[in-house]
């Protein structure tokens, strides 16, 4: 019998990412859950899912190739890699200081990179891979108080579109989600003024679940998803189509 696959989701504790991991779990892939500090909803997502989880800074290079290394040891070679950790600093440009642009751009761009560069090897040499990296709107439209994350998540469909090129013939396939305002504690953190503002401007008259988005992860990564590559899809009820 093939070997059940093997899925890496960074910040895949909590929030969307958590969502993921549940997904993909049900999908019968292995699970690994990266998580930066809250050990408390490392653990009670390890029993409630039934995830292996995994504590590193996704912005550093080092902390990346050992958790992966930590994970092909427990699990075997990963297959699918979501990258979806993120952060938000919010703050104008005339206010933001220079530890809020960075601590975005790497945990948020960089993670991409660190993450993306120590698995492609492998999934080159099998001839198989899915990449799935979770921008956002921000990245698409621009966003008042979010100059470090748009910039961020735009990246993000760049290095998405780069990579598919590259690795293509290889079989593997690296794609990017938008997703919209989210369910989540990230968007709660949002002063309750400026979000019904934003919940307003949506068609869909709410805000998106995370397992909205999980259901579109578990397609790319799925074998059905082979001649879709280098694009971006658009989850966000609406609020914003790009052409
Ligand atoms: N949409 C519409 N209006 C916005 C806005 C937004 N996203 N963000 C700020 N504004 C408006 C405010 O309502 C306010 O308008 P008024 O002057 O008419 O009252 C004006 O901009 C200035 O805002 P503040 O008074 O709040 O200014 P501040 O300097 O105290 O704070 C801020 C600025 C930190 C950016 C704060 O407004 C904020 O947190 N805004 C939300 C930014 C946001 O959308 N973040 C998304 C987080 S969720 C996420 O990132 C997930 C994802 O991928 C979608």
């Amino acid at each position: 019998m093939a070997r059940a696959r093997v899925a890496f989701v960074t910040g895949g504790t909590r929030g969307i990412g958590k969502a993921i991991s549940a997904r993909l779990r049900t999908a019968g892939y292995q699970v690994a859950a990266g998580y930066a500090g809250n050990d408390v909803a490392a653990n009670a997502a390890a029993d409630e899912l039934g995830v292996m989880v995994v504590k590193g800074n996704v912005g550093n290079f080092g902390d990346c190739a050992r958790a992966i290394a930590e994970v092909e040891a427990a699990l075997g070679p990963i297959d699918t890699l979501v990258n979806n950790a993120g952060i938000t600093r919010d703050a104008m440009l005339h206010k933001m200081t220079p530890e809020q642009w960075n601590e975005v751009i790497y945990v948020n761009l960089a993670s991409i990179f660190n993450m993306s560069r120590n698995v492609i090897e492998g999934m080159r040499d099998r001839g198989f891979g899915r990449i799935i990296n979770i921008s956002s709107i921000n990245g698409q439209k621009g966003q008042m108080g979010q100059a470090n994350y748009a910039a961020a998540k735009a990246g993000v469909i760049g290095f998405t579109k780069s990579i598919a090129m590259e690795n293509a013939k290889k079989g593997i396939t690296v794609n990017a989600i938008a997703p919209g305002y989210i369910d989540t504690e990230m968007v709660s953190a949002v002063p309750k003024d400026v979000l019904d503002k934003i919940v307003s401007g949506i068609p869909v008259g709410r805000l998106g679940m995370a397992d909205e988005i999980a259901r579109a992860v578990a397609f790319l990564a799925s074998e059905d998803s082979g001649f879709i590559t280098g694009s971006t899809l658009t989850m966000n009820g609406g609020q914003y189509m790009p052409s």
